[in-house]
């Protein structure tokens, strides 16, 4: 038995990875003659016309705000105890509105790595975008407490948020994402949901992100079924990303004995797998015409290696063909920055050691077409790989020509809104 595929996946409508959120495919793992037969990391700036490294406008920008977060989710490497407590300074968060008053930005998603909503006065810096024509996505976990209403009114108005909550177990989710309270998240939603009909505003579009693991992925019926019922319009079921995966990644919150912790779907026994199958179909059943499902492949996959061990052997299909030049299918050195609490510039969401710039020294504007961010744009187009890029399993393996089109295609698009989902 095995999960029929394309009854259950629902892709994103972009078909790529959503920086921020992490839980995007897996790659193929590269044999090592293949690493071995890759070009040297030294990308040449001057092998690629400046058009295809040079950018005009920005699919999304990131922006942290503060490392702090009122949670300790046992599966998180992203916000660990250790790197908690920094906040922005007033200084850092003056450059960004500066950068998205003259720069066409498509959207700016207020998250990071911890939880935003601990930053003291997010709302005011949300308010402050608004007012300057920006659109706004949030990642948060609902959960710091009942919100204020400053907090709800600016959270009426964002384009899209996108609520962290595995499961509608109660117990369960306290003990997962530890300390989370389920009444919490729903009444904030609740109530962000009532001011944006009081106000007479388009509502929200409003995510539900589960991390699948061992624990909560046999109940993805029952997730989907709370789902709806909360009027969520998206469902996510996104792969349990492992510490090995995040460069500079941390978790220091496993040790918790009072925290339930989860393990991989990949780890189930046979007769759970089954069960978790039925579920995810069940959910699909659910959430067919009313809401948008999107379940990762790479959480199907795990099943299916379980229920059909003898695949994990077959040698994955490579999707470069012989003679075109590896490469990964990324455009996050095009479409997406982030920016760190201290102003710090990392080249994309998952490479958290090395910076191409800083925001306290060097404008934004300047960051993001300077010649650090080129040479990974480079190194993209002509398969001379960053070693960063080399080793990254957070998207797919590609060729140079198909992804110069994706990169033509994006700096082609037309203006504010032509480059989003
Ligand atoms: C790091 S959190 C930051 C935003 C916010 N604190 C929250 O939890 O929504 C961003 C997203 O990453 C998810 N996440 C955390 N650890 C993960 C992991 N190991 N694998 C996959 N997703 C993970 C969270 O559930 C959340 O949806
Ligand atoms: S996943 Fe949990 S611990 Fe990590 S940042 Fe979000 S709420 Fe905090």
């Amino acid at each position: 038995m095995a999960i029929d595929a394309s009854g259950v996946m629902v892709e994103s409508p972009k078909g790529l990875p959503d920086p921020l959120s992490y839980g995007s495919s897996v790659a193929l793992e590269l044999p090592p003659e293949v690493l071995r037969d890759m070009p040297s990391p030294t990308p040449n700036l001057h092998d690629v016309p400046e058009e295809l490294l040079h950018i005009t406008k920005l699919r999304q920008l990131g922006v942290e705000l503060t490392t702090t977060c009122n949670l300790a989710c046992v599966y998180c490497h992203f916000a660990p105890l250790t790197r908690r407590g920094k906040d922005a300074e007033q200084g850092m968060v003056e450059n960004l509105i500066d950068f998205v008053k003259q720069f066409p930005v498509d959207y700016v998603t207020l998250s990071g790595d911890a939880e935003i909503t601990m930053y003291k006065g997010w709302d005011e810096v949300a308010r402050r975008m608004l007012a300057a024509g920006i659109e706004l996505r949030t990642i948060s976990n609902f959960s710091k407490g009942l919100f204020s209403e400053a907090e709800i009114d600016v959270f009426s108005q964002f384009r899209e948020i996108l609520i962290s909550l595995d499961t509608c177990d109660a117990a369960l989710l306290k003990k997962i994402r530890y300390r989370a309270d389920l009444r919490t998240i729903t009444t904030n939603m609740q109530l962000v949901r009532t001011r944006a009909i009081q106000m007479g505003r388009k509502m929200p579009h409003f995510v539900c992100n589960v991390v699948t693991h061992d624990i909560n992925i046999g109940l993805a019926d029952q997730t989907a079924a709370f789902a709806l019922a909360c009027g969520f319009a998206q469902l996510n079921f996104v792969r349990f990303v492992e510490l090995e995966e995040v460069s500079g990644g941390k978790n220091d919150l496993r040790d918790n004995p009072n925290a339930q912790q989860v393990r991989r779907i990949r780890e189930l026994p046979i007769t759970e797998a089954a069960k978790a199958v039925r579920a995810l179909q069940r959910a699909v059943d659910l959430c067919k015409g009313k809401i948008a499902l999107h379940i990762q492949p790479g959480v199907v996959d795990e099943i299916n290696l379980i229920l059909n061990p003898a695949a994990a052997d077959a040698k994955p299909i490579d999707t470069v063909a012989p003679g075109r030049i590896r490469t990964k299918q990324c455009l996050m050195p095009w479409d997406f920055f982030y920016v760190l609490w201290n102003g710090d510039v990392p080249p994309c969401c998952i490479v958290k050691d090395t910076m191409i710039g800083n925001v306290a020294t060097k404008p934004l504007v300047d960051v993001i077409n300077g010649d650090g961010i080129k040479e990974y744009r480079a190194g993209l187009l002509t398969g001379n790989l960053k070693p960063e890029c080399q080793t990254c399993t957070y998207v797919p393996d590609t060729d140079t020509q198909t992804l110069t089109a994706h990169v033509r295609n994006y700096l082609s698009a037309y203006g504010k809104g032509a480059v989003a989902a």
